[in-house]
């Protein structure tokens, strides 16, 4: 599918050389020819490469949930003015890796808000087990936001909330002009109902 799609997009690339469809007839137009065939091939395997990264992050898969988290959250502190503290707790190592990949996602995409629209210099991410559910908060003390801005958005938080509801856990996203960004996510591992988390246990501060 993802590869049909990329091929998709290089033909469609490739169609506005017109000159592709006229039969070479010097060795240097063949060899022009060849070397930007390997071009396309070269971008098309970055493109799949990228991709498959993307809809499956290796590192998690390779490292665990745990790692790889710990690997997210020391990227964006090296990357960004923003310093990261990861806190985890009794962290099973065989989490369903459609959980795993859920609260993966969530974690980046609130660290990459942090970064692009709060202003705030440190950000906390914690995940925690208790009595077979996993709960993750993230937050940060920065510029947080009015509900009219969530709408006004991109697809960030939809997506979380999206993705939270696919692996049948709940989410609460507490945010006000001035007082910061605290995302709550709880998760079932044995598939049990959860319960809804109510903005006081959203974790305080950053
Ligand atoms: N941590 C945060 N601090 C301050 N504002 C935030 C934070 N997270 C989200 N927001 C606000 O909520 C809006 C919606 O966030 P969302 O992640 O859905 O979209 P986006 O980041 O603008 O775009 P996208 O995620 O699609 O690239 C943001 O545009 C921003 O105004
Ligand atoms: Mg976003």
């Amino acid at each position: 599918m993802v590869l049909q799609y990329v091929i998709g997009q290089q033909r469609q690339r490739g169609r506005k050389k017109k000159s592709d469809q006229i039969p070479a007839r010097r060795p240097s137009e063949l060899r022009d020819r060849v070397r930007d065939i390997s071009c396309r091939a070269a971008e098309i395997a970055t493109y799949v490469h990228r991709l498959a990264y993307e809809l499956h992050p290796s590192k998690l898969e390779s490292l665990g949930l745990v790692a790889a988290l710990n690997s997210v959250c020391r990227d964006i502190s090296r990357q960004h003015q923003v310093q990261v503290e990861f806190d985890h707790e009794r962290i099973p190592d065989n989490v369903a890796p459609d959980i795993a990949l859920c609260l993966y996602r969530i974690v980046q995409e609130a660290l990459h808000n942090v970064v692009r629209h709060s202003g705030a210099q440190k950000a906390r991410v914690a995940l925690r087990s208790n009595d077979g559910m996993l709960e993750l908060h993230v937050a940060d003390p920065g510029a947080g936001f009015a509900a009219a801005d969530q709408a006004r958005g991109g697809i960030g938080l939809v997506s979380m909330r999206e993705r939270v509801n696919f692996v049948g856990g709940q989410i609460a996203i507490h945010s006000a002009p001035g007082e910061g960004t605290r995302i709550g996510v709880r998760v079932s591992l044995s598939g049990s109902p959860v319960a809804p988390l109510s903005p006081s246990r959203l974790m305080l501060g950053a």
